[in-house]
């Protein structure tokens, strides 16, 4: 049954959020069973001005802790679903998530990050607040501080030039991680072609929208020369803008270099649609990216974006929902972490917590 919240109803309900000045309007996703608007609004009513204000002062040193922290949501969700288990470290013979090829460019300051959240609520409303749901606050926390930073509004209270969208609550933390074969079976690579994507995609339940919507989280922070080089050697890609070819074959000069470049060439550090433009100018940087703009049955919804960029919000906000809901476990299941890197009680060897292939589904 489609959820008839509408954004403004839902956001009035916070009065911490009074302030906010868009009232967008239209459907959000159907909420998965268990979850909540308003999970923690009795037993930690503080948790959201805590996540937000010690984002503010993390950010103030690391704006990329923000692009990093939206991906480690994507990373988490899409592996065993958002349950925290990208968190998890792992042992010498059983590697955590972290180890497994796409998690290793994860910011490891943005993970320790969530854990600092994680101990100051805990201090606050004691261990109610599973890192899986924090994880996700700081993901939506990313994309509204960044617009205010960028907006030059300085003050975490103010909700103008933010992308605020609400946030189910109520998610506990999972009891295993995932071997590093599972972690590959469900990221996407960078590599994949238009069909590879929707296929992945629809495994989740997200449709064609959702993926080119949530594709655009690439308007902001950074990707290493190994994730698009075989685009440039040993020729250019012919999908790609000859004299942006030559600008990244300056950063890396080999096909291995450690060297990174902002995802969106126009606007590096701006939550904005100019992903969307950069496709249309042949200038995505991975095969990922530009095939959106190459195949029938993305074109169209990356030209929408690329003049609407109200429609990009739009969407972008109801596929993060629905991502979010991935795969939750909720009521009795799993539990609440005392450390997000740890699972409470290890019974036995690290190993016996690795699970193999766990199909995630979407509500
Ligand atoms: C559609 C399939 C996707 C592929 C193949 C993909 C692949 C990648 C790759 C290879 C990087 C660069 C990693 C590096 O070299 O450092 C990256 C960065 C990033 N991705 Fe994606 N991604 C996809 C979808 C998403 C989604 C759905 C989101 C979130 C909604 C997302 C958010 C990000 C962000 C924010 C960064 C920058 C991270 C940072 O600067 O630390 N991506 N992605």
């Amino acid at each position: 049954m489609e959820s008839k919240f509408l954004f403004f109803f839902v956001i009035s309900s916070f009065p911490f959020l009074s302030s906010f000045t868009q009232a967008y309007d239209f459907p959000l996703p159907p909420l998965a069973k268990g979850l909540s608007w308003t999970f923690y609004s009795s037993s930690c009513p503080n948790l959201e001005i805590i996540v937000r204000n010690r984002l503010f002062n993390a950010f103030k040193t690391d704006i990329g802790l923000a692009a990093g922290l939206v991906r480690i949501h994507f990373h988490d969700c899409f592996v065993q679903g958002c349950e925290g288990s990208v968190l998890l470290d792992g042992t010498p013979s059983a590697p955590g998530e972290q180890k497994a090829l796409p998690n290793q460019t994860l910011r490891p300051r943005a993970i320790q990050l969530i854990e600092e959240i994680r101990s100051e609520v805990e201090r606050s409303c004691g261990r109610v607040v599973s890192c899986s749901d924090i994880a996700t606050l700081a993901a939506r926390d990313s994309v509204l501080l960044k617009k205010k930073i960028e907006s030059n509004i300085f003050h975490p209270d103010n909700q103008s030039g933010g992308l605020y969208y609400p946030v189910p609550l109520g998610r506990r933390d999972g009891l295993t991680y995932a071997t590093e074969q599972t972690v590959l079976n469900n990221l996407p690579s960078p590599f994949s072609n238009v069909t590879t994507l929707i296929t992945s995609f629809a495994s989740k339940n997200l449709d064609v929208t959702d993926l080119v919507a949530l594709s655009g989280a690439h308007t902001f922070g950074i990707g290493h020369c190994p994730a698009f080089t075989p685009r440039l050697y040993p020729t250019t890609d012919p999908t790609m803008d000859e004299s942006f070819a030559s600008r990244l074959r300056v950063t890396c000069p080999k096909t291995d270099s450690p060297n990174s470049t902002p995802l969106d060439v126009r606007t590096p550090d701006a939550f904005d649609n100019k992903y969307y433009v950069n496709l249309k100018n042949r200038q995505g940087l991975f095969t990922s990216d530009q095939g959106l703009q190459n195949d029938a049955r993305t074109r169209g919804i990356v030209n929408q974006f690329a003049t609407d960029q109200m429609a990009f919000f739009e969407r972008f906000v109801v596929g993060m929902v629905k991502m979010g809901q991935l795969g939750v476990l909720t009521g009795n299941q799993g539990e609440i972490r005392r450390r997000c890197g740890v699972r409470n009680s290890v019974g036995g060897s690290l190993g016996s917590v690795v699970r193999e292939d766990v199909k995630v589904s979407a509500v």
